[in-house]
């Protein structure tokens, strides 16, 4: 039951299995972090661990690290941490690159497996999404085309037969609506068309089944749920039974079967290793492993109910308020993060000054969504009443018409 005082959210803290989580991490004193949908908070380990990579592993060690530390197999090894978190296999994720390069190696890919050229997009995508696919068809000589995945358009969009790849994000980023995963990709394929998802706003908020899914390709950020850092390398998702035909465009030696052949000519590695392009951020790999490392403690079941516990008590308080929010209600439809609506236009972004000014850290998408992140291993229950009296303060008594909220920096 949705919690309605303060001291509910008080005992429901103390009777959380994850509360312990909390210790891992480094939260500033007075700030309440809503943004880890965005950015993800630093784990305790992480500064240690790069420490050692760089004074050992750099320094010490040197060029041995390629093989003492493991370095070579770092996108492996990382790769199959990322992989209980995203339903797959250990040896269908590499870690590499960044979500942007992942997303076009994987659609070139995919279209040079199709004899069709419509690449099915999604109207409201992150535009990094949009834009990529664009450079993928163009290379291609292939077209896109958008679908609301949410309307009703989507399964006459594939009816169509000309739909080579499907690309979803899983949560949208704006909404957070999550998308019916086994559903989508199963349509997909009765039409013959290859399903690549986006999991940015999926990974570590809500349980991803790839392999139950059967979906083709997915790729993903590690910096936001994963807490592994800003720019932190992502992660790429190729089915098993795609690895021996899948030709990815950026065919670089890290991707080839025999690397230290220093062979003229490309030949990609067996499995998902050929998605690999070139020599890897090693430090950067460091904070990534401290983050998972992490995550491989954390139930993921525990993680979806805490995140959906936190996520109604935040919608029923702004509902109370008459704020409305563009988030799904149902749980089935909910990612971990609130989308509200300004309450009046222009509005959005200086209440999410006023509240960083509180230190309550949301952030705000234009037009007019406001965004909070809910993360299950260092938020308390607790956290999500004060943010939600802040919110309902700030925007009852005004207190957002302040001149200074209204200034804008380059993020937002
Ligand atoms: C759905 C989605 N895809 C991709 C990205 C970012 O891509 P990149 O990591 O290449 O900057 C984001 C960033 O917020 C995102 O929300």
């Amino acid at each position: 039951m949705t919690p309605t005082t303060r001291e509910d959210c008080v005992a429901l803290d103390a009777a959380d299995p994850l509360a312990a989580f909390r210790e891992e991490f480094v939260l500033p004193e007075g700030v309440i972090y809503l943004d880890g949908n965005s950015l993800g908070a630093l784990p305790r380990s992480t500064p240690g661990r790069v420490a050692d990579m760089i004074e050992r592993e750099w320094g010490r060690d040197l060029i041995r690290s390629w093989n003492d530390a493991g370095w070579w197999d770092k996108p492996r090894t990382l790769g199959a941490k990322v992989a209980p978190l995203v339903g797959a296999a250990a040896d269908e994720v590499v870690v590499g690159d960044g979500t942007s390069a992942n997303l076009f190696k994987v659609l070139v890919a995919a279209l040079r497996m199709s004899d069709r050229s419509v690449v099915l997009g999604e109207a409201g995508n992150f535009p990094t999404d949009l834009y990529v696919a664009e450079g993928a068809v163009a290379l291609a000589g292939a077209v896109q085309r958008r679908v609301d995945p949410d309307g009703p358009g989507l399964e006459a969009a594939l009816a169509g037969g000309d739909v080579a790849v499907l690309l979803l994000s899983h949560v949208d980023y704006r909404s957070g609506t999550l998308r019916d995963m086994p559903g989508i990709t199963r349509l997909a394929h009765e039409n013959g068309a290859l399903v690549v998802w986006d999991l940015c706003h999926s990974v570590g908020a809500v349980p991803v089944d790839l392999s139950g899914s059967g979906a083709d390709f997915a790729v993903g950020c590690t910096y936001k749920y994963l807490n592994a850092g800003p720019g932190a390398p992502a992660f790429l998702y190729a089915a098993r039974r795609h690895h021996a035909v899948a030709e990815q465009p950026v065919s670089g030696w890290h991707g080839h079967a025999r690397p230290f052949d220093f062979s003229g000519d490309y030949e990609p590695a067996p499995g998902v290793s050929r998605f690999l392009s070139g020599s890897q951020p090693l430090v950067a790999d460091a904070a990534l492993e401290a983050s998972l490392d992490v995550w491989a403690e954390a139930d993921l079941a525990q993680v979806r109910a805490k995140s959906l516990a936190m996520t109604d008590l935040f919608l029923s308080r702004a509902a109370q308020a008459g704020i409305s929010s563009i988030t799904p209600s149902e749980h089935a439809r909910r990612g971990s993060q609130v989308a509200l609506v300004e309450p009046e236009e222009g509005a959005g972004y200086a209440i999410v000054q006023a509240l960083i000014a509180r230190g309550v850290i949301g952030d705000f998408r234009a037009p007019d969504v406001m965004r909070f992140g809910f993360t299950p291993l260092y938020l308390r229950h607790v956290d999500v009443w004060d943010a939600a009296t802040a919110l309902v303060e700030v925007v009852g008594t005004g207190e957002w018409r302040q001149e200074r909220f209204a200034r804008r920096g380059q993020v937002t």
